[in-house]
């Protein structure tokens, strides 16, 4: 078992910076963030809308069509991302008792992590519904009527 130091002993630091103070506010601030996007997300998805029922290819591609849905996607992406990975690599450190596995079960996180990130990102900004030069009846509806 791993001792614990007494309540009165001096902070141990490592280094200049607490980067595990820093990841603990981060886990605060960007759960508020959170909060709020995914309930605006909702919001404008689910009920100012026509419900579910409307969600479709166009619907997806009409929303990134504006700079500020694609911005508010990317903070989403990126904030849940980085929250969910610190608070998975939280549970790695806590319960992954040998070195070696620590070590592994960590690098295959942030290795999927920072792939769908770059992917997500990707995806968000070269989202293109009407690529020029595909065959028209592998394209949607709406791309022809313009
Ligand atoms: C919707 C708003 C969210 C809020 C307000 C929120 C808030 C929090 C807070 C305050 C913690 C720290 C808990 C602690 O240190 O004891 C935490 C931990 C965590 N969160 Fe979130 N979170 C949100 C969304 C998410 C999302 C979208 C994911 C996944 C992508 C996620 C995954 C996690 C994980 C894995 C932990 C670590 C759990 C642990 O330490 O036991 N959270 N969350």
């Amino acid at each position: 078992m791993t001792p614990i130091a007494p309540p009165r002993s001096p902070r141990r630091q490592h280094g200049a910076l607490n980067t595990e103070l820093y990841a603990w506010l981060f886990m605060r601030v960007s759960g508020v963030f959170l909060v709020l996007l995914v309930l605006g997300h909702l919001l404008v998805n689910l009920v100012l809308g026509e419900g579910i029922s409307a969600i479709d290819f166009a619907f997806v591609a009409g929303k990134w069509a504006s700079p500020f849905w694609q911005v508010w996607d990317l903070l989403m992406l990126w904030l849940a991302m980085i929250h969910g990975t610190n608070g998975l690599r939280t549970v790695i450190n806590d319960y992954a008792e040998r070195d070696q596995t620590r070590f592994w079960l960590k690098m295959l996180l942030y290795v999927a992590s920072v792939t769908t990130i770059l992917l997500g990102t990707l995806v968000i900004f070269s989202f293109d519904p009407c690529p020029a030069g595909q065959p028209a009846d592998l394209l949607p509806s709406f791309c022809r009527a313009s």
